[in-house]
């Protein structure tokens, strides 16, 4: 009816979708999220208890989630064990039960899920603390199963996320990770006070940064409107890149039923690269400035074989990739490791705004759900 239309329209803020609500919805979701927890140049996260002892005797760390939730902890992976020094590994929760995990008491054990009711994770988090593993999870929904059962939560102040694909809850687990691996290596003294001073500020810049990368939206929906018509999508990366593919690939799978593949940049060769024909959209992510010519050559490579190449970059890295792309999306320079935070909105726009133009069900996409309590 009419009053339901109206109410509906008012919930999403005036926009046409949730998802794009949600989207616009960041600066303030990682404002919230983050802001609470550094307090004069230091990170506090709430009142978790773990012990220097507890911290310095880790011997490594796994990243547990499913869909979205386990492409942050991909991110995180690379991050921490740059910053922390110990083995990370990202799994996906249906996978860890049944991988005979490496798991006892100098194991951390991060679940990450937005619901916080995702069957397979709650299932991943049960296995941990049996094994001995204290578990930190990082959630959205106050009061969730995961929340409760953890040893210790983070909760990632997003907001009720409406739309299935997720957006502003990705980017909040996002943020709760960084603070993570501060915690972490300032306590194993693996970073220096000038870098933890820079990361920190860095993380204060982000929500304005990523109001600035929202700044690019007309210029994703342009190149929405000449890519909207193609099958198939490959997306390349290197590093903190690849892990941006993993969800670019999903976010627009998901929403716009385009068939993508997410492809470590170098490993193309090995593999997808006999899919590339003339005319096949390549969209490389390039915004990791100590590969972005690594990942030229590997541009270089689906270029002379005919793809068209949509590649993303930072302001550092544009005179780096000029000549061998179609199209640039620029996002603007910050700290490398809070890279992700800004490649991924130019994505999740351009999902966006491909399946609007492909007349895809936006917010509710066909066969997925928002929370999946089901093995
Ligand atoms: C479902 C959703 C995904 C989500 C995943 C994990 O499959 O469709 O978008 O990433 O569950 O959900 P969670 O609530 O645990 O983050």
């Amino acid at each position: 009816s009419r009053v339901d239309w109206d109410i509906s329209a008012a919930e999403k803020g005036g926009y046409e979708h949730f998802m794009f609500k949600e989207i616009m919805e960041q600066p303030e979701a990682v404002r919230k999220t983050l802001s609470p927890r550094i307090k004069d140049g230091r990170i506090i996260l709430d009142d978790i208890e773990l012990e220097p002892d507890y911290i310095k005797g880790l011997s490594r760390i796994y990243i547990v989630g499913c869909g979205s939730a386990y492409h942050v902890g991909v991110v995180a992976k690379y991050n921490m064990e740059k910053l922390v020094r110990i083995p990370v590994e990202a799994v996906l929760a249906s996978e860890f039960r049944y991988a005979s995990p490496l798991v006892d008491a100098s194991t951390l054990v991060i679940c990450i899920s937005q619901s916080g009711t995702t069957a397979d994770t709650i299932a991943a988090m049960r296995e941990a603390k049996k094994l001995g593993a204290r578990v930190l999870s990082i959630v959205n929904v106050v009061g969730s199963v995961i929340a409760s059962e953890s040893d210790y939560c983070l909760y990632t102040w997003a907001g009720p996320e409406i739309a299935v694909a997720t957006t502003k809850a990705y980017s909040t687990q996002l943020a709760v990770t960084y603070l993570i691996a501060l915690v972490l290596a300032e306590s194993r003294g693996t970073i220096t006070s000038a870098a933890y001073a820079s990361l920190v500020d860095g993380l204060q810049a982000l929500p304005s940064a990523l109001e600035e990368a929202l700044k690019l939206k007309e210029h994703i929906q342009y190149l929405a409107s000449i890519y909207f018509n193609k099958e198939n999508i490959f997306f390349i990366g290197r590093n903190i890149d690849y892990a941006l593919t993993l969800e670019a690939s999903l976010k627009l799978k998901e929403i716009s039923y385009i068939h993508s593949d997410a492809y470590a940049a170098g490993e193309l060769k090995h593999g997808t690269i006999s899919l590339i024909e003339e005319g096949t959209l390549v969209i490389a992510m390039a915004s990791y400035i100590k590969l972005v010519d690594k990942t030229v050559s590997n541009i270089v490579e689906v270029k002379s074989r005919g793809a068209e190449i949509l590649t993303l970059t930072t302001e550092s890295g544009l005179n780096h990739v000029t000549h061998t792309s179609d199209n640039i999306i620029t996002i603007p320079d910050i700290h490398e490791v809070l890279l992700p935070s800004l490649a991924v909105v130019p994505m999740q726009l351009f999902a966006y705004y491909v399946a609007l133009m492909r007349g895809c069900s936006i917010d509710k996409p066909r066969n997925l759900a928002k929370s999946v309590t089901v093995e």
